[in-house]
Parts: structure tokens; C-alpha cells; sequence
């Protein structure tokens, strides 16, 4: 009952975030950790990047909590038509009005509700994972495995546990603290979900659900996971 209700308000607070979303990814305002660390950061963005990169050429993506279009902008160089779906309609406004382009078409579904209906070549998704609570995680990972053909990939980026990736004012609880408190820039609270994986504990809940998957860490802000589908998987939550 308590994870329904900060699901509900995870919603809230990114679509309450949207327009001062970008901030934390380009380390403006309350991200601006320094010139030092805003240097570590963009250096392993672009380490995520360029690996994100190496994927050739495909015909259909699905982009999962798709967010403000930061990583929609990157799938438009690997994938000829983009499917994006998030719960939020003011985020996907803002993506749809950056990119504003017929290949990517917009959904506005709630993850945990969303029953996958396609098989794409490969479904991508950065800094979501992180925001599923452990009790739902196989039924999540079961559908993603349902949304890829045999053969197709997954991509995955997310947050390792280090102070300086979240705003100044965030506490980042302790790494076992599945809950964690944000601010907007005007104050307002909320509480989210945020799991910190270390690689070879995601590496083994892809194989549970029929991904082969490398999985690899940046010296201190991402991990970042490539795997392929092997098998389907079999529904285990
Ligand atoms: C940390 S942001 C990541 C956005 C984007 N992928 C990026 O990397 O910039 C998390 C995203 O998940 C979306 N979200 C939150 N709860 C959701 C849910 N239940 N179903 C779908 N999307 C959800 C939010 O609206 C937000 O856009």
C-alpha cells in the first residue's frame, strides 16, 4: 500500500519537475556540483554515449519513462521509428516540443499498468529502473523481455550511488534506503523510490528473465547495461 502511493507520487513529481527536469542532467542550478564534478559527469555521459553508440542501425524502438527527450534525441541516430511511452503528460509535452518529429510517436501509460503488445529491436530506458520497487521488478523486466524479439537488445543507463549526481539540497539516504525524499526548486516534496544495482546483481535479474547482458559501471555516475534476448521469459513474480 505505502509503495502504491509513492508509485502515484512518483508520477507527480516528474510531471510537477517537468519544465526544471533538464536541469540535473545538464548540472544547472541546484545540480551545478563544481566545475570538477560537472566535468566527471559530462565525461562519463559521453562514455554512456559513445557505448549507446556502438549499437548499429535499427528499425523499431520502445523508449520506456521516456522523460523530456534527453536519450529520444540519441535513439533518433540508431532507430528509424521510436515508440515513447511515460506516465507523465507534461514531460512528454516538453520531449514532444524539442523533437516535435513523425518518427516518434508519444504514449501517455503508467508502466506498472502497461501490458506490451509489440516486439521491437530494442527497448531502451535510462534512469528508470532505479525507480521500480523491488516487489515489482520480475513482472517489470517480464513484460521488457515481452516488448523485444528474440535476438533484439536492451539498453539500460541508471544512477550509481554518489552524493553529487543529485541536486544540493537532496539527502542521498543510505544505499539501502529504498525510499528517498526530492525537492522541487520552489520547495515542494516528495517521496520516490530509488535503488542503487551493483552490475553483476543486474546482470543476473536479466538472465532470470532471458537477457544475456554486459553490464558496466563509469568511474562514479552510471551504470549502463547492453544485453540480448535469448529466450522469452517465464512469468515469475
Ligand atoms: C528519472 S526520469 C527519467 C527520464 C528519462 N528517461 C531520462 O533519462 O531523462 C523518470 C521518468 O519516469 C516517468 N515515470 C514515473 N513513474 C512512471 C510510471 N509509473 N510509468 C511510466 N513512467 C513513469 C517520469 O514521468 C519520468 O519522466
Amino acid at each position: 500500500m505505502m509503495t502504491d502511493k509513492i508509485l502515484q507520487q512518483q508520477i507527480e513529481y516528474y510531471s510537477a519537475r517537468a519544465n526544471e527536469y533538464d536541469e540535473w542532467f545538464y548540472r544547472i542550478g541546484r545540480y551545478d556540483r563544481g566545475e570538477k564534478n560537472n566535468q566527471r559527469w559530462f565525461n562519463e555521459v559521453a562514455i554512456v554515449k559513445d557505448a549507446l553508440h556502438k549499437i548499429s542501425a535499427v528499425d523499431d524502438i520502445l523508449e520506456l519513462a521516456s522523460g523530456t527527450g534527453i536519450w529520444t534525441q540519441e535513439l533518433l541516430g540508431i532507430g528509424k521509428k521510436i515508440t515513447a511511452i511515460d506516465a507523465s503528460e507534461e514531460v512528454i509535452a516538453i520531449n514532444r516540443s524539442k523533437l516535435g518529429l513523425p518518427s516518434v510517436k508519444y504514449y501517455i501509460f503508467d508502466l506498472f499498468t502497461w501490458q506490451p503488445d509489440t516486439e521491437y529491436d530494442l527497448v531502451f530506458f535510462a534512469f528508470w529502473l532505479s525507480h521500480v520497487p523491488p516487489n515489482l521488478l520480475n513482472s517489470f523486466l517480464t513484460k521488457v523481455n515481452q516488448s523485444v524479439r528474440i535476438g533484439g537488445q536492451i539498453f539500460i543507463i541508471d544512477s550509481r550511488f554518489e552524493p553529487t549526481s543529485t541536486a544540493n539540497n537532496h539527502i542521498l539516504e543510505d544505499d539501502r534506503n529504498i525510499y528517498q525524499t526530492r525537492n522541487l526548486n520552489d520547495g515542494q516534496e516528495f517521496q520516490i523510490v530509488k535503488i542503487f544495482y551493483q552490475p553483476d546483481e543486474l546482470q543476473d535479474k536479466l538472465k532470470q528473465v532471458g537477457f544475456q547482458a554486459e553490464v558496466k559501471i563509469t568511474d562514479n555516475y552510471f551504470i549502463y547495461a547492453h544485453g540480448k534476448k535469448l529466450s522469452n521469459a517465464l512469468y515469475n513474480s
